[in-house]
């Protein structure tokens, strides 16, 4: 499948995000948005789709929108379908992790191993692939894994070259912790709150120090980069680089911080769209 296009964001404002994802338009909730929308009504009036949570979860339909399409986000291509819970299959903010982390691997001195935690539909996965790593994609469940395989097969990239786990990220460092598996690099998006494959309840407040750490003791002893992202209030940049220092003591290096946000397209403001943090090897 072609791409359609690629992601944009046309408006927001009033709780609300006016997207161009491929040829489609589609009006998304947008919490974040707390401005005045700077476009006309009209222009929010001409979409294919609408999000809403209000009284339950649903889509209403304005025109017609195929089930799956594909887009392409800085060379990195995604199949799309709306779901239930009003996502998409990418999060486009990530970018910005994206080309840092393939920078950061095309110009190692030796191929990285690299270990991409809480990975959904893989776009951490794709991009470190492509760059040239050995990738480890963990996700708890089975059909975000099999979309991922699909969007590497879509990129023309192995999916038999990546290792896939479908398990619980603390269980799944736990073992690689005592059987010696070590990285060069790893990323990690961890959600406010999550289950594992097996129901394992996971709270950002309650966990990611224990995650923090076992990401500490599965990294090499000569680590190429630690990469954490979060969208959970509080999370702030400077919430982020504080784990990082904790956690990295010793190794010297960097730790450069950012906020991150929706803004290609023609968007007047950018959206605010979740907290960067990486250290890396100075
Ligand atoms: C917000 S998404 C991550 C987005 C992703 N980093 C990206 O850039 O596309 C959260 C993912 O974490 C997974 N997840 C939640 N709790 C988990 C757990 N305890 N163990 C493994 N994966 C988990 C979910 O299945 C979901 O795919």
């Amino acid at each position: 499948m072609n791409p359609s296009g690629t992601y944009s964001v046309l408006d927001s404002g009033s709780g609300r995000k006016l997207e161009k994802v491929g040829s489609f338009i589609l009006d998304r909730p947008c919490a974040q948005a707390v401005w005045n929308k700077s476009v006309s009504e009209n222009e929010w009036k001409n979409v294919h789709a609408i999000f809403s949570r209000e009284g339950g979860n649903s889509w209403s339909y304005r025109k017609t929108l195929p089930r799956e399409w594909v887009i392409e986000v800085d060379g990195l291509k995604f199949y799309i379908s709306p779901t239930d819970f009003g996502h998409l299959g990418v999060f486009p903010e990530h970018r910005y992790s994206w080309g840092f982390m393939a920078e950061l691997i095309k110009s190692a001195d030796r191929k990285l191993r690299v270990l991409n935690l809480f990975s959904y539909s893989g776009a951490a996965t794709l991009a470190a692939c492509k760059a040239g790593a050995e990738v480890t994609h963990v996700d708890a469940s089975q059909k975000i894994n099999d979309l991922a395989k699909r969007n590497i097969i879509l990129n023309e990239l192995d999916p038999a070259k990546v290792k896939w786990i479908t398990d619980d990220v603390i269980k799944y460092l736990k073992r690689e912790e005592k059987r010696g598996s070590r990285y060069d690099g790893i990323i990690l998006d961890p959600p406010s709150f999550g289950r594992g494959s097996k129901g394992e309840v996971f709270k950002i407040d309650t966990h990611l120090p224990e995650i923090i750490k076992l990401c500490r003791s599965v990294m090499n002893d000569n680590p190429s980069f630690i990469i954490l992202t979060c969208h959970t209030p509080g999370y702030t940049p400077l919430t982020l680089k504080n784990i990082l220092t904790q956690a990295m003591k010793g190794k010297g290096g960097e730790i450069e911080t950012r906020e991150l946000t929706l803004d290609r397209g023609e968007s007047p403001l950018p959206i605010p769209a979740g907290y960067f943090a990486a250290w890396k090897r100075g």
